[in-house]
């Protein structure tokens, strides 16, 4: 079901106290808007905090716990890896998949991440698939023909009733991180492509109900122009959101 959505990846950042101090300023600052409003905020911090954080989230609220990877397996000896089902077992509803610094980091394929989007549905957890293109690929002009590979190579294999629960996340790679956030007539534009591209591979009610996320240096200053445009549901934040006070103005950005 489309949704306005903030959700926070914390990435490798901060310690345990540090990131709980963190929910309860963001918490104690918008905890009553978010409850009264249509906006689902999702935290996602590193795994050794998840089930704290989660424990700290106001309950019957509107704020949720997701993860930032999930391993392709089900369990078994797999040293270091974190199963859906464990995510699931601690709280967590979502988790972030395909995020660019997966894919270069850890070479992550378009294999591997059709995997784990069937690992974290069969345990439950709502998939943040993360797409977007490098600055090469846009400055081609080729960024329409990447998305949509990676939208059928990673995405479109799902069922229609699997599909129903993911969440896509556009972040082009270009401004992750760095300050240069995609324009929202980019951002309108690449999303509403995405949107025809569900239409074409589903049908026009999925793409209407599909949660398309921005990501890529949202701001305190950006994100209510980002979320004005029609395709663009909310938005992944990265560096924005371990700062209280812009986390919670980009919450009330809709
Ligand atoms: O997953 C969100 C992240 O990649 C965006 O990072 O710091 O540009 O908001 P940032």
């Amino acid at each position: 079901m489309r949704q306005n959505i903030v959700a926070g990846n914390w990435k490798m950042n901060l310690t345990l106290q540090d990131g709980l101090a963190l929910v309860s300023e963001i918490t104690n600052m918008v905890a009553d808007e978010v409850t009264g409003s249509q906006v689902q905020v999702v935290i996602c911090p590193p795994f050794p905090f998840l089930y704290s954080v989660g424990k700290q989230l106001p309950e019957g609220s509107n704020f949720h716990l997701g993860a930032q990877n999930c391993s392709d397996k089900e369990s078994g000896a797999y040293t270091g890896e974190v199963s859906g089902k464990m995510l699931q077992s601690v709280g967590a509803e979502y988790v972030i998949l395909g995020h660019s610094e997966r894919r270069q980091y850890f070479r992550e394929d378009d294999f591997l991440l059709s995997q784990k989007l069937k690992a974290a549905l069969a345990a439950g957890l709502k998939p943040i698939f993360c797409i977007g293109e490098s600055l090469e690929t846009r400055e081609a002009e080729e960024t329409f023909d990447f998305i949509s590979k990676q939208l059928k190579d990673g995405l479109f294999h799902l069922s229609n009733e699997e599909f129903a629960q993911v969440v896509i996340a556009y972040e082009p790679i270009w401004a992750i991180g760095t300050g240069k956030t995609a324009t929202s007539a980019q951002a309108q534009e690449v999303h509403a492509f995405i949107r025809e591209q569900i239409a074409r591979a589903y049908d026009a009610e999925a793409a209407d109900n599909t949660t398309i996320l921005y990501g890529g240096s949202a701001n305190a200053q950006n994100a209510r122009e980002l979320f004005s445009q029609p395709d663009v549901d909310g938005g992944l934040i990265g560096g924005a959101s371990l700062k209280s006070r812009d986390f919670t103005e980009i919450i009330k950005s809709f």
